[in-house]
């Protein structure tokens, strides 16, 4: 290996932080040996703290409904060409309490930007689940919803949100979302959510359209400075109904590599092998896990939904009951050496 990317791997294991051009070398140094040895010393690092348990989020996709319309986003407003749906509260305490049986000990609600979806509906379906069941947390990822929101649903026990920056460059989140959509906005979200206590995350796509080294540069940069609790990354994939539609997909060796940087960056942080990895790679799950992270997402939704919440095609475990999934899920993280644990799962040292 190149005497310099040694001392850049050296310098952001031990310190946690680079320059932007630092971090830029680093991505443009990805090969089977760069690749490896930040692998090798992330899950040193994971271990340290997490041990060999892989945390497990109940993944609960409420709507596919969205008022907004990214660019790259199969449930954007614009596409007419899919079902839509919404779960009832009914139907969203039903998958919850079956999670539940299953060893969940984290539901995410995650949905479009659906106005059905109200403060005082979502903060009693939010009261409902911790009063039931108050030995675990709930995270919301309902996109922008307003500061007052925000604070309602906080106040409603939620606690944890994630929401994606998608990019921390201002003309490359213009090239991905429509002119009403605005980085500012975005940004200032993440810190009003910060500053109202929740865990937070961010993320982005990895391979999104016009994205470069310099754009991930950026995002790690980001990452660096907000320290987020957690941290979404996965491939982007096209979706056949969006305009990015013949675009490549992004590449999950990457993926893989900047989940190894980003976990060396902060030691402690929850960092999902999401379903766009597995999705990229079948492996992808089990190579994330292998290259820092530590948590899992699995679906919970109703069956019959979840072909219609396609964010990207060919998306995974979109025919699998619950329990089903859980039992592969399982075997894949056996495979690796790992196991699932029936907890929280919170950032250490965050309570
Ligand atoms: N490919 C991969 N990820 C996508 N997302 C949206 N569309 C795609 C796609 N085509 C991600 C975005 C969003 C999250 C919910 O899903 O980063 O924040
Ligand atoms: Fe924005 Fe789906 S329309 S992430």
């Amino acid at each position: 290996m190149d005497l310099q990317i040694y001392e850049l791997i050296e310098k952001l294991h031990t310190t946690h932080s680079l320059e932007k051009n630092e971090y830029l070398a680093l991505i443009e140094a990805i090969n089977d040996e760069t690749v490896e040895e930040l692998a090798r010393l992330a899950t040193e690092v994971r271990e340290k703290i997490y041990g060999r348990d892989v945390f497990v989020r109940g993944l609960v996709e409420i709507s596919n409904r969205c008022k907004n319309n990214c660019l790259y986003c199969g449930i954007r407003r614009d596409n007419n060409n899919i079902h839509r749906y919404f779960l009832t509260p009914e139907q969203i305490l039903s998958c919850v309490q079956q999670g539940y049986s299953l060893g969940f000990r984290t539901f995410v609600l995650q949905g479009g930007e659906d106005r059905y979806y109200t403060d005082e509906l979502l903060s009693s379906l939010i009261d409902i689940i911790k009063k039931k069941h108050p030995d675990c947390a709930v995270t919301l990822s309902l996109g922008e919803r307003g500061y007052e929101s925000f604070k309602n649903l906080k106040e409603a026990g939620a606690d944890r949100y994630l929401l994606r920056h998608e990019t921390a460059d201002p003309v490359h989140y213009s090239k991905l979302h429509p002119k009403e959509m605005s980085y500012e906005s975005r940004m200032s979200s993440l810190y009003e959510l910060r500053a109202l206590g929740y865990q937070v995350g961010c993320g982005f796509m990895v391979g999104s359209p016009y994205q470069t080294p310099s754009e991930l540069a950026a995002d790690l940069k980001f990452i660096e400075k907000f320290k987020p609790d957690m941290c979404g990354i996965g491939p982007f994939i096209p979706h056949k109904d969006t305009e990015f539609r013949d675009r490549p997909a992004g590449d999950a060796v990457l993926t893989c590599y900047l989940l190894s940087i980003i976990r060396l960056m902060i030691p402690d942080i929850l960092l999902p092998a999401t379903t766009a990895l597995a999705t990229a790679d079948r492996k992808g799950r089990e190579r994330g896990l292998l290259s820092g992270a530590n948590v899992l997402m699995p679906n919970l939704s109703p069956v019959a939904v979840r072909k219609d919440y396609a964010l990207y095609d060919d998306k995974v475990c979109t025919g699998d009951e619950s329990a089903a999934c859980v039992e592969c899920l399982k075997t894949r993280v056996a495979s690796v050496g790992y196991k699932i644990v029936t907890e929280r799962g919170d950032r250490k040292g965050f309570l």
